[in-house]
């Protein structure tokens, strides 16, 4: 997978009341599992792993770092999630070892499986908060859309009180950046 489908160094989150297109703030503020919203959009959502392994807190982005407590090491899991083959989705999650105790440590065995069917699956999912913001770069992988930054979630989540981190850009060719569809068809 090439870096420049990585998460870019440089992201602009916003304050908590920066006005966000509603359709856009509709996508970002899904409080479900972000892949079974994008399976309505498409016929197979896949999932590619980019990194997965321990890193130390030097690695963790800024952000990151003044939201995740101390740990001696973190599991990152970097993934490309693609809708029917197209990439829609970079997702980055950051987990502190002290997290990945008991039933939890499967997190480290997710492999092509999506983080949301283990997150969604079980009930000790809570989510501290939901930060937004866009690249100071545009993704310039769909040329219908190119020029345009992409928008970027930043959630705290926690499985039964333990933290773990989870960034997510949404590339231009993701289903958030079109015309909201209407629920039902009419006519032909
Ligand atoms: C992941 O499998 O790591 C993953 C999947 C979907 C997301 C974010 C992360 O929206």
């Amino acid at each position: 997978m090439p870096d420049a489908l990585l998460i870019p160094a440089s992201l602009h989150w916003l304050a908590p009341d920066d006005p966000v297109p509603p359709h856009i703030a509709d996508w970002l503020s899904e409080i479900g599992s972000m892949t079974r919203r994008f399976e309505q959009h498409c016929r197979e959502v896949t999932v590619q792993p980019v990194k997965e392994g321990f890193i130390h807190r030097a690695a963790l982005r800024p952000e990151e770092a003044a939201d995740l407590p101390d740990s001696p090491r973190y599991w990152l899991r970097e993934i490309v999630l693609l809708g029917d083959g197209a990439p829609w989705l970079l997702g980055r999650t950051v987990i502190p070892e002290e997290t990945l105790t008991g039933p939890d440590r499967a997190l480290v065995d997710l492999g092509t499986v999506p983080l949301g069917r283990y997150l969604f699956g079980g009930a000790a999912l809570t989510r501290d908060y939901i930060y937004f913001g866009q690249t100071d770069q545009p993704d310039n992988s769909n040329a219908d859309n190119s020029g345009a930054a992409c928008w970027v979630r930043r959630s705290r989540l926690r499985l039964s009180g333990k933290p773990l981190l989870l960034t997510e850009l949404f590339l231009a060719d993701a289903p958030v950046y079109r015309a909201p569809q209407p629920t039902h068809q009419e006519g032909g």
